[in-house]
């Protein structure tokens, strides 16, 4: 696709000059604090990160998720009976020891039946431990990986959205052209229906992130082009997202939006510790935004319905604005020097990229679901893996080896 690998290779040149300035450039906006430059020219920083093995993907946060489980209360009393496997006769003498024998919590293969692992944001989750069982619940450790179009809005690493609703058109963006329906079959038009209602209800996450990111950038004494940006952001997320319930309503034949977005017991946590910020920034915004963007570019190009040709084109653009006010951001995070916010922002990247999960997206098929902005998974995942290893890991090199000469230097006279 042409027009999608021109912007492809548009948004790499345009972040990895960001990154390449690194926590130079970053100075720029007059934050204060100027640290020694590493040396504008730049071309050598790339490659020496020392971190070669970007092996594609997604942002995956590890967490503990824990649910109710009665039935282990019953376990470790009276589970003689169920435990009686344990054979020779005497199974009802010791509870404790048959109660041993039966695993209290739900083997960690069953384990997301119980959990809400699903949502509109989360590409998937694999338990990674057994669940041990505390206060009437059984927890797991398990990797959340998250994805689709936007910036997620993250709340101790899963990715949280509001649910959909009906007969909800506050927002739905009129300027947009209807789709043409002609020659969708009702299969097809309940497929564009759902994804691009998923794709409204991450948009709308969207916004969230975004207002809490300027909060954050005021957090932690920020310039204020960066808290400008932030805010132009979530106002350009707004529009994303009454693009998407256009379409999404269209397809459906009735009005669907955004319910109530779900912050927990009504707060909303504002970090005011810049590594914490700088990697929340990597997640969401360098790695987020980037493949949001690039992902949208090539659904774009692969669209013919002037509708969704349209929504996606614009998303696409402002999705990569986006990115690089992220990459700014973090840059100008690693300019304070401090030690924390460089091993932080690399965790991130690491994290990420060693995940190595694929980037899950509601996928659609060729002909008529292509015509309306939703190919193929297969084209997707070929899309994803050109982001990732065209635009995201240089720019990443480049900001990562940007970091390696002071950080040496530091060591060397230290001694
Ligand atoms: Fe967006
Ligand atoms: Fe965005």
């Amino acid at each position: 696709m042409d027009r999608s690998y021109q912007f492809r290779r548009r948004l790499a040149a345009q972040l990895l000059g960001v990154a390449l300035a690194g926590i130079s450039a970053a100075g720029a906006q007059g934050c204060g604090n100027d640290v020694e430059t590493p040396g504008s020219g730049g071309q050598g920083g790339q490659g020496g990160a020392g971190n070669g093995g970007f092996g594609g993907g997604s942002v995956v946060e590890t967490i503990t998720e824990c649910f109710a489980w009665p039935q282990a209360e019953a376990g470790s009393g009276g589970a003689g009976g169920v435990g009686g496997a344990g054979g020779s006769g005497g199974a009802g003498g010791s509870g404790g020891a048959g109660g041993s024998m039966v695993p209290p919590c739900p083997p960690k293969d069953a384990a997301l039946m119980y959990v809400e692992a699903g949502g509109p944001s989360s590409c998937g989750a694999v338990v990674k431990t057994d669940g041990t069982f505390a206060n009437g619940e059984c927890c797991y450790e398990m990797d959340v990986t998250t994805c689709g179009v936007g910036r997620p809005f993250l709340v101790e690493g899963r990715a949280r959205a509001a649910s959909r609703t009906r007969a909800r058109s506050t927002w739905m963006e009129s300027a947009l052209p209807a789709p043409d329906l002609t020659g969708l079959s009702p299969d097809e038009r309940a497929l564009l229906a759902a994804a691009w209602t998923r794709d409204g209800l991450l948009e709308h996450a969207s916004i969230a992130s975004f207002g809490r990111f300027a909060l954050e950038l005021l957090a932690v004494g920020a310039p204020a082009e960066l808290v400008e940006r932030a805010h132009e952001a979530a106002l350009d997320e707004v529009r994303h997202a009454r693009l998407a319930f256009a379409l999404a309503s269209a397809y459906a034949g009735e009005p669907i939006g955004p319910g109530a977005f779900p912050f927990a017991g009504g707060s909303l946590p504002v970090s005011a510790d810049l590594a914490d910020v700088a990697a929340r920034a990597v997640r969401e915004g360098c790695i987020g935004e980037t493949l949001a963007s690039l992902l949208a570019a090539e659904q774009a190009a692969r669209a013919t319905d002037p509708a969704a040709r349209q929504a996606l084109a614009a998303i696409a653009e402002d999705e990569a604005k986006h990115a690089e006010l992220a990459w700014r951001a973090v840059a100008w995070a690693l300019r304070s020097g401090d030690a924390s916010v460089a091993r932080a922002v690399r965790a991130a990247f690491a994290e990420a990229f060693a995940a190595g999960a694929t980037l899950d997206v509601q996928a659609g098929g060729a002909g008529a679901l292509e015509a309306h902005g939703r190919p193929e998974a297969a084209a997707l995942r070929a899309s994803m893996e050109r982001a990732l290893a065209e635009v995201v890991q240089p720019a990443a090199a480049a900001l990562l080896g940007s970091l390696s000469a002071p950080e040496s230097q530091e060591r060397a006279e230290r001694g």
